[in-house]
């Protein structure tokens, strides 16, 4: 049977500040989403990274449907009036756009969905971060379906050995490009190693062009013109049989490579796994965090979530991402701590250097 996963959020309100999510938010969606449970929606769950709102929706209206969107839209508005209620910080901030037109997309929400014909069995990881760009899964897309020293499956598994065939967006030029690799990990990684402007939008395996993962890629900045607060991105991975298994799913994560976001957007920093109770930003607004809640698919209901990176072996890269937290904080504003200057653009920076304008001289 075909089923759609869609995962829509969007920050509407942090508790307090940017870090974590007011549970009277959380309430609003389960009692909005639960009115279309058997209607609209086969299954739910709100979940929250930071300060981000998660939606986690199954049903058989395909991607890009106007009353599943219509529907997380009027969600994240019904908590964003709570959220002005409670005058928690930055209520609304990633509604963008007043009107609702259709899409969510292009109008400040994340969305990555999926469309799955269910296995016999289907186990589905949900990927959520805080304090990031939509790029941030680049690294762990490339290890998890490009990269055998992680994923021990494209060489050992035959229904892997045909490699995955990755779709590549350009935020700047609106552009794609389909790359199938492992003939073109060489021009794969040519363009996703430039996260702020190449993103892993779709991965599909060769042997048989199913979709296996799905992300979101709007950047809040390129559609406002201005620094609103990090994209925040999410990200939906199908495991096994055939596919990555879940622990080559996660292990990429093993590693807590680094990010662009943190603190105001514009720093790099570690991009910590953390189990669900670990998702709330602090020090320094960070560092960036990702959680991963696995589910099982059945007949479009949703099992779980189980929390994956709560587990110990998880432990050192936490350790080793407070590490080079502090490693990063030393260098304070200096880069590439702070970010390179055409992704200052975006933030409050240049207000600051106009005002310097007419004090430079000729030399
Ligand atoms: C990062 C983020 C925060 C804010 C910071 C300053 O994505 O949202 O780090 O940028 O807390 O916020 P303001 O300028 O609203 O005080
Ligand atoms: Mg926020
Ligand atoms: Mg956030």
């Amino acid at each position: 049977m075909k089923y759609t996963v869609s995962v829509i959020k969007a920050d509407v309100g942090g508790f307090p500040g940017h870090s974590s999510m007011h549970p009277a938010l959380m309430e609003i969606a389960r009692k909005e989403l639960g009115k279309q449970k058997g209607k609209l929606i086969i299954d739910f769950r709100v979940m929250h990274c930071g300060d981000d709102l998660e939606l986690i929706m199954t049903h058989k209206k395909g991607v890009d449907n106007r009353f599943i969107h219509k529907m997380a839209w009027d969600t994240f508005v019904k908590c964003t009036e709570e959220a002005k209620k409670l005058k928690l910080y930055g209520a609304g901030q990633d509604l963008l756009k007043d009107t609702f037109s259709g899409n969510v997309k292009g109008m400040g929400p994340g969305v990555a969905e999926m469309d799955i014909d269910e296995r016999k069995s289907e186990p589905v990881m949900v990927f959520m971060a805080d304090k990031t760009e939509p790029g941030a899964w680049n690294y762990a897309l490339y290890k998890m379906f490009a990269d055998p020293f992680s994923t021990a499956g494209l060489v050992i598994d035959p229904a892997m050995h045909d490699g995955f065939t990755f779709e590549v967006h350009d935020l700047f030029e609106h552009k794609k490009v389909m790359l199938k690799c492992p003939e073109e990990i060489y021009d794969l990684l040519a363009l996703i190693g430039q996260p702020a402007r190449y993103v892993i939008k779709h991965i599909f395996r060769n042997s048989d062009k199913m979709v296996a993962a799905s992300t979101s890629t709007q950047r809040l900045s390129l559609i406002a013109g201005r620094y609103v607060g990090k994209d925040d991105p999410v990200m939906m991975v199908r495991a096994q049989s055939g596919l990555p298994a879940v622990g080559e799913v996660l292990e990429p994560f093993s590693f807590p490579y680094l990010v662009a976001g943190w603190m105001r957007g514009s720093h790099h920093g570690p991009f910590m796994p953390v189990g669900f109770d670990q998702a709330t930003p602090s020090r320094f607004d960070g560092p960036p965090r990702v959680i991963c809640a696995g589910f099982q698919l059945s007949d479009g209901r949703l099992e779980g979530p189980a929390d994956m990176f709560k587990d110990v072996s998880f432990d050192e890269s936490r350790k080793k991402a407070n590490k080079i937290a502090d490693y990063m904080r030393r260098h304070g504003p200096f880069e590439p701590h702070r970010l390179s200057a055409a992704e200052m653009e975006y933030t409050t920076l240049p207000d600051v250097l106009k005002k310097l304008d007419k004090r430079f001289r000729k030399i």
